[in-house]
């Protein structure tokens, strides 16, 4: 393979710009050429095509976002405008391609793949909710900036003796709130991969309060409910001097740390290496700080990611 293209999709994460480059740079090294893709699938379709030289990546690794754009594309899930999206790929004589997002990105990839184009999918989402791989682009980031926020709350909480439910995003997966859950001696965490009684919530703030504790941290993920609703039902149980703080997309923006920037360079120099070899349809990860390369039809259809819920059960014997 002598041409290949590469594209960001679905929500941003930090990181991305670290897997263009390395993309990039180890195609270049290898004499291949490369060509970027704005906007995702939409910039696909419409043929927002353009070379990437070795200086086009330069100053980007540390970046947050994506200098290629990103969208949601629905509209890739249809026939029509997958074929459209070949055809622009055959138009500019771009052999393969990368993929760098998440769940609905690899969906993309798995349409090409379909189709006989051979693509290879990059996890890139601060959800950590692709099958595959123990850690996306972005997580670790991600879970930094929350970890910041939660600390800077806590200061205000204890202030005030004051219950905050912090909700945060994760889409349908729990992963973001636990782990910053944890870091940041959350007083519960609330996930869509465990079941929770909103009555023992409310019981074991009053023990905490009972026992002298100022503070209590509350860290909901988006994929239970959002936080005036929680907020809402903890008051049926009694008053905790609650405050709701979203913090939405602030998660999402941001200068990669060192842990997603490794990962990303990683990623991509295996995603190139294995277009080199003419093999697509897959997706790449990292399980037990391995590089594995998985069928993308097989992971979508068969993978399923898990939380590690040890860290839920910790957390409640750490926090009480
Ligand atoms: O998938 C990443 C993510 O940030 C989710 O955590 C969140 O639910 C969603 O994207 C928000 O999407 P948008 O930026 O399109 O509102």
């Amino acid at each position: 393979m002598k041409r290949i293209g590469i594209l960001t999709s679905g929500g941003d994460a930090p990181g991305m710009n670290a897997a263009i480059r390395a993309v990039t740079r180890k195609a270049i090294y290898n004499g291949m050429e490369v060509y970027g893709i704005n906007y995702g699938f939409a910039g696909l379709v419409a043929g927002d095509v353009r070379r990437l030289e070795i200086a086009d990546v330069g100053d980007t690794i540390q970046r947050g976002g994506t200098f290629l754009y990103s969208a949601r594309y629905p509209e890739f899930a249809t026939e029509e405008g997958q074929l459209k999206g070949i055809e622009q790929l055959n138009k500019f004589g771009i052999e393969g391609l990368v993929v760098i997002g998440g769940d609905g990105s690899y969906h993309g990839a798995l349409a090409l793949t379909r189709h006989g184009y051979p693509a290879v999918g990059i996890p890139g989402t601060i959800d950590n909710d692709i099958p595959n791989t123990d850690f996306t682009i972005g997580f670790d980031t991600a879970t930094n900036t929350v970890l910041d926020s939660l600390d800077r709350i806590r200061d205000t909480a204890t202030s005030h003796v004051r219950t905050f439910i912090i909700e945060v995003m994760g889409r349908d997966a729990g992963d973001l709130a636990l782990w910053t859950g944890v870091a940041g001696g959350a007083d519960e965490i609330i996930i869509p991969e465990h079941d929770f009684d909103m009555k023992n919530v409310a019981k074991r703030i009053q023990d905490g309060r009972d026992r002298g504790k100022k503070h209590c941290l509350i860290v909901l993920a988006e994929g239970v409910m959002g936080g005036s609703e929680f907020a809402e039902q903890l008051k049926e149980y009694g008053d905790f001097h609650t405050r709701v703080s979203i913090l939405g997309h602030v998660a999402r923006g941001g200068s990669p740390s060192v842990r997603d920037r490794v990962l990303a360079s990683k990623f991509g120099g295996y995603a190139v290496e294995l277009l080199q070899e003419s093999k697509g349809g897959l997706c790449v990860g990292m399980v037990d700080n391995k590089l594995v390369a998985a069928d993308i039809v097989d992971i979508l259809e068969n993978g399923k990611h898990h939380p590690d819920l040890t860290l839920y059960d910790l957390n409640h014997e750490l926090s009480f």
